[in-house]
């Protein structure tokens, strides 16, 4: 089976939507984000604070370099993965990209209900910086082969829509 690759912007749901759909297609799961902190024994916003987010795009890029050579899994992949054209061609070779989005309101809703875990957001204006953001990456997401708005929406009729548009017969399409 194609990989099934969740991208967006941060607050759009990708891990729990990604649990639910592996969940549903019997298949694992990987946390981009997840995996890089467990394997640098610190939270991202630590790695963002100590060593740079540079430092941080290199983790992440090593990660998806890991995860290009798997098959049959689905992934949430972090907010940025999409801004370095190698991640996108690697993850584009492995798998079908679907983008996670969502209205900026419900995005720093969503971010901030999850503590100080986003340090790009880190600004004195959250919402501003989500809104332009948002303006910079659109170009990125938009590489995605296809988008799927949960602003309204639960995870289950989230996961249900992604099922109908891509996956047949328990494969992706
Ligand atoms: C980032 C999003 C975060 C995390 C890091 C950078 C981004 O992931 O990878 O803080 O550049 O948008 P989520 O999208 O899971 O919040």
């Amino acid at each position: 089976m194609k990989n099934i690759i969740l991208v967006g912007f941060m607050g759009t749901g990708k891990s729990v939507v990604g649990r639910m759909l592996a969940e549903r297609l019997k298949c694992p799961f990987v946390d981009l984000d997840a995996e890089i902190e467990k394997e640098a024994g610190r939270s991202i916003a630590q790695i963002f604070a100590e060593q740079g987010e540079a430092a941080f795009r290199r983790r992440e890029a090593e990660k998806v370099r890991e995860i290009s050579k798997r098959q049959g899994i689905v992934v949430a992949t972090g907010g940025g993965v999409m801004l370095d054209e190698a991640n996108v061609r690697l993850l584009k070779r492995c798998g079908t990209l679907v983008c996670l989005t969502a209205r900026p309101e419900v995005i720093l809703e969503r971010a901030l209900s999850r503590g100080p875990s986003r340090p790009l957001l880190d600004a004195p204006s959250p919402k501003e910086r989500v809104e332009e953001l948002l303006k910079l990456r659109a170009p990125f997401y938009s590489k995605a082969d296809l988008a799927i708005e949960t602003s309204d929406r639960t995870v289950e009729e989230v996961v249900e829509e992604i099922m109908a548009k891509i996956v047949e017969g328990g494969n992706p399409k």
